[in-house]
């Protein structure tokens, strides 16, 4: 019998708000940034971050630009306290950088929170409980005036330490923990209560609403989060900060919501480390951000140094298609998409606003080249391979040339089951149209008598010098005679098509060719400063194709037979 069983589960109670002013609102500015890689990411990890690797995220987010940082939780932790002592007591707090630290509600565990916190100048205290009534009713076995009293008593005792050490400058944080499956008028009555506790401070409160466990789609949070900005006490005085897991893989869309819906603050990990599925992704959120054109007030263009930093203190790798940071997220394999995105880069100016198809930000403002854009398997269409030989071999196929190099291509992709790096695709384009070895021209004489061209050419054939010659109408049907008459061979031109270089510049002429020999197709391309002769390299190169095959063909005939 199987277990999966949809009948097991109930629907989450949600908040309603009929009046809901949110969906109007956009977001326009970056909210108050707070990274709790530190705490909350550290937590959740199979090897918490050792006091070393601590240091190497605190960098990094200093580096940044975070002015908010919870840098642990000191007295459920020597490492955190070690780690807090450390930072202090060697002056890496910036003046305008804020740590915080997190605390339950009990005396003893506030006290050595503060001494943990001596000699910082700016700090924020952190107290959360639980407030949601599975946690009151099983977990704590506590009414609602019994969670709302654990509460006031930390936020009292945290006013009475702080009083204590006067040369640091303290903000104070509360946490209704399981917020969003808090009762709202409960979470309103908690969070006033601690307010009421704290009474008049210095610096403005931080009320933080946690979806602890993401249980609702985002509307429903949002919802939330505006009711309680309609109903906390001093709203104008308070700063709502929002904390979100990603259970339902919408910890971004949930605090983007939870800002339209009026919040302040958010709080969040750099790639989205954290309990479960994770906390909500700050760059995820900051890159929406600066992708529509609002500053996220975070320094994201380094963006292989965050990854690397990220992966070697959590020891969790990121994800390929993780939004704006995984190695394949500016990746094009398909042959559509490269083509738009090609023909939107040719069209980009510098100082334009940014309209590439298939690409929601420049690579490039991230520290990531054009390079890895586009990539080569076997659904890529010609239009990706054609890109990457324009651009490292300077040539400009026409259409029927890029289809017959990309059927070469997908051969290839077929008969290694996998990708073709660009390196390979070059070396194919080498060993197909640049490196002629079966025949090669030498020199060439061109006279015409009554419409009729005479060519004579000196050829190596296999090592050996000839000379040839044949006459026709046109320059190039000529040409074809000289080199396949002694082979009795077919051969005509289908298609021609010449770049010839910039009069006064030093660029070559470029030829390519279709030439049918014996009835099958093949594609040539030449290059010299007269374009008579890069006609006449590029029929050769086609020609010298169309003999490759046929030798490849007899001797596939004579395995046969044998
Ligand atoms: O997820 C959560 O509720 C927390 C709180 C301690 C803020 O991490
Ligand atoms: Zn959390």
């Amino acid at each position: 019998m199987s277990q999966f069983d949809h009948r097991k589960y109930t629907k989450t109670p949600a908040i309603h708000l009929s009046d809901r002013t949110w969906p109007d609102n956009e977001i326009i500015k970056a909210p108050q940034w707070c990274s709790v890689d530190l705490r909350d990411g550290n937590q959740a990890l199979v090897n918490p971050m050792t006091i070393e690797q601590k240091h190497r995220m605190f960098d990094l987010l200093i580096k940044m630009g975070f002015k908010q940082i919870e840098v642990g939780f000191p007295a459920a932790s020597q490492t955190d306290f070690d780690f807090v002592r450390e930072i202090i007591e060697q002056g890496k707090i910036p003046p305008d950088v804020s740590i915080q630290v997190l605390t339950p509600a009990r005396d003893e565990v506030i006290e050595r929170t503060f001494k943990a916190l001596k000699g910082a100048p700016k700090a924020i205290i952190h107290l959360y409980n639980s407030t949601s009534t599975i946690q009151r009713e099983q977990v704590f076995c506590k009414d609602m005036e019994g969670i709302k009293a654990i509460a006031i008593s930390g936020a009292k005792k945290i006013k009475q330490q702080a009083a204590m050490f006067p040369e640091t400058q303290f903000q104070f944080q509360y946490s209704p923990e399981s917020f969003s499956q808090t009762e709202p008028d409960f979470a309103v009555d908690i969070c006033n209560a601690v307010i009421d506790a704290w009474g008049n401070s210095d610096q403005p409160i931080i009320i933080d609403l946690p979806a602890t466990v993401e249980v609702h789609s985002p509307n429903v949070y949002a919802d939330q989060i505006e009711y309680m900005c309609r109903n906390i006490k001093d709203r104008n005085k308070v700063i709502i900060s929002l904390h979100t897991h990603n259970d339902r893989g919408c910890g971004v869309a949930a605090a983007e919501l939870g800002i339209m819906a009026g919040a302040d603050r958010i709080e969040g990990t750099v790639l989205g480390n954290g309990e479960r599925t994770g906390n909500m992704d700050i760059i995820t959120m900051a890159m929406n951000l600066y992708s529509q054109g609002f500053d996220p007030e975070l320094d994201m263009s380094n963006m292989d140094e965050i990854i690397e930093t990220v992966e070697c203190c959590t020891d969790i790798k990121l994800h390929p298609r993780h939004p704006y940071a995984g190695e394949l997220v500016f990746t094009a394999f398909s042959g559509s998409h490269q083509d738009a995105i090609k023909k939107c880069l040719a069209q980009q100016q510098d100082k334009e606003h940014w309209q590439v198809a298939y690409l929601p930000i420049d690579p490039k403002d991230l520290g990531r080249s054009y390079d890895a854009v586009i990539r080569i398997n076997s659904q890529s269409g010609k239009g990706g391979v054609a890109y990457i030989i324009e651009e490292d071999c300077n040539v400009r196929m026409p259409r029927w040339m890029k289809i017959e190099f990309s059927q070469l291509i997908q051969k290839l992709t077929e008969e290694n089951s996998q990708e073709v790096g660009r390196d390979e695709i070059i070396a194919l384009f080498s060993r197909e149209y640049l490196e002629d070895s079966e025949r090669i021209l030498l020199s060439y004489k061109i006279s015409r008598e009554n419409n009729i061209q005479n060519v004579t050419a000196e050829i190596i054939q296999s090592g050996v010098k000839k000379s040839i010659s044949a006459s026709a109408g046109g320059l190039l049907e000529t040409f074809c005679k000289v080199i396949s008459d002694q082979d009795k061979n077919d051969v005509h031109i289908i298609k021609y098509e010449e770049i010839t270089g910039d009069e006064g510049s030093d660029a070559e002429a470029q030829a390519f060719v279709q030439l049918s020999v014996n009835g099958q197709r093949f594609c040539g391309y030449g290059i010299s400063m007269d374009i008579a002769e890069a006609g006449m390299k590029a029929v050769l190169n086609a020609y010298n194709r169309s003999q490759v095959k046929a030798e490849v063909e007899l001797l596939k005939e004579l395995l046969k037979a044998s």
